[in-house]
C-alpha cells in the first residue's frame, strides 16, 4: 500500500514523533510505502511531496516542529482545491491519507472522506480542544513551558512587588491557561469559556494585596473575552478558516489594572514559545502511540476514523466526533483553581 501523511494547522511538539512512528511501522512491519505531503493541505493541492523512509526519519523523535512543514491552507476555499486534492491522491496512487491536525485540518479530512477520500485522522493541538480524545499531543509540552515561565515570573514579581499578567495560547478553550495557572499558582485565570469583568479582576487582586501579599500572577488565555460593555479589545486579520489572529488581551488587562489599581503591572505574552522546541516525554509517548495506531487503522482500511485516547487506551472514533463540538474546560476544574484566586 502507499500511505500519504500530512501535518496541518499550527505546529506543535510531537508531530515528528508521530511521523516517525507511522513510517517505522508502515515500512518495517507492513512493508508499505509512505509519502509525505509538504505544508498541510497545500502540499496535496500542489503535489509537493517527499518520500518518507525509516532512514530519512531517523533522529526526529525529540525534534519540535514538523519535518513536513505546515500551513493553514483550506482546499474548500478555492474553486478547484478539492478536485486538485483528489487528483493528486489518484496520480500519486495514495491508498490512504493520514491527516495529523486539529479542528480545521481534520474538518477538511472529514469532508474529503465524505467525497470518497480514504482518510485516517490523528489529533494534535497545544490547545487540547478536540473532542473524543482525553488529550491531544502538544498540550503537555505547552503547559510545561507556560508553568516554567510562570515560576520564573513569580520570583521577579515578588522582588518588585508587581502584578504579572501572562498570556498563553488558547483560542476557544482555556485548557493551557487553566492547567498552567493551577500548576503555577495563579491568583486569577481568565479563559474564553467565562467572560471576565475587569472590575472583578481588580477587586480580587486588591483583596489579595490587602491581605498582605505584594505581588500577583494573572494568567490569561489569548481568547479570553470581557463581559460585553466592560472593556474594549482590538481585533485582527482572519485566516482561511475564518479565525481572527489573536494576541493582545493581556495588554488590555494590564493597562486596565494599572489605571484602576495603580499597581505596578507587567505583561508577558508567551505566544508561539508554547508551540516550539522539544516535546515532553509524555507528548513523545502519546504521539508515538497515535502514530502506530494511525498506520494500523490505515492498514486495516478503517477510513473516516481518528485515533484517540480514552481511559488510557488508544481507540478509533469517527473523525466527526472529534470536530463536531469543541472540548471546553471542565467547570469543576476551574472551581478547583478558583479556590486560590485573590
Ligand atoms: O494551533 C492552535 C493555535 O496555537 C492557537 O492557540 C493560536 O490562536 C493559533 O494556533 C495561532 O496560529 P498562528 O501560528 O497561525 O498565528
Amino acid at each position: 500500500m502507499r500511505i500519504g501523511v500530512l501535518t496541518g494547522g499550527g505546529d506543535c511538539p510531537g508531530l515528528n514523533a508521530a511521523i516517525r512512528a507511522i513510517v517505522r511501522k508502515g515500512e518495517d512491519v507492513y512493508g508499505h510505502n509512505v509519502l509525505g505531503f509538504r505544508y498541510g493541505w497545500r502540499g496535496v493541492i500542489e503535489c509537493e511531496t517527499v518520500e518518507l523512509t525509516t532512514e530519512s526519519t531517523r533522529g526526529i523523535l525529540p525534534r519540535g516542529g514538523t519535518i513536513l512543514g505546515s500551513s493553514r491552507t483550506n482546499p474548500f476555499k478555492t474553486s478547484d482545491g478539492v478536485a486538485r486534492v483528489m487528483d493528486t491522491l489518484r496520480r500519486e496512487h495514495v491508498d490512504s491519507l493520514i491527516v495529523i491536525g486539529g479542528e480545521d485540518t481534520l474538518g477538511v479530512a472529514e469532508k474529503l472522506g465524505r467525497e470518497g477520500a480514504n482518510v485516517v485522522g490523528v489529533p494534535k493541538t497545544i490547545d487540547n480542544d478536540l473532542s473524543a480524545t482525553e488529550v491531544t499531543f502538544g498540550f503537555n509540552t505547552a503547559v510545561q513551558i507556560a508553568t516554567d515561565a510562570i515560576d520564573r515570573l513569580h520570583t521577579t514579581a515578588e522582588s518588585h512587588d508587581r502584578v504579572m499578567v501572562v498570556e498563553v495560547m488558547g483560542r476557544h478553550a482555556g485548557w493551557i491557561a487553566l492547567y498552567a495557572g493551577l500548576a503555577g499558582g495563579a491568583d486569577v485565570i481568565l479563559i474564553p469559556e467565562l467572560p471576565f469583568d475587569i472590575a472583578e479582576v481588580c477587586e480580587r487582586i486588591q483583596h489579595r494585596h490587602r491581605r498582605g501579599e505584594n505581588f500577583s500572577i494573572i494568567v490569561v488565555a489569548e481568547g479570553a473575552i470581557p463581559v460585553e460593555g466592560t472593556m474594549t479589545l482590538q481585533s485582527g486579520e482572519t485566516d482561511e478558516f475564518g479565525h481572527v489572529r489573536l494576541g493582545g488581551v493581556a495588554n488590555r488587562v494590564t493597562e486596565e489594572l494599572m489605571s484602576r489599581t495603580g499597581y505596578d503591572t507587567r505583561v508577558t505574552i508567551l505566544g508561539h514559545v508554547l508551540r516550539g522546541g522539544t516535546p515532553t516525554a509524555f507528548d513523545r509517548v502519546l504521539a508515538t502511540r497515535f502514530g502506530i495506531a494511525a498506520i494500523d487503522a490505515a492498514h486495516d482500511g478503517a477510513f473516516g476514523s481518528m485515533v484517540a485516547l480514552q481511559c488510557g487506551q488508544i481507540v478509533r472514533v469517527p473523525i466527526e466526533d472529534a470536530i463536531s463540538e469543541l472540548k471546553l474546560v471542565d467547570p469543576a476544574l476551574y472551581d478547583v483553581a478558583s479556590v486560590f484566586f485573590g
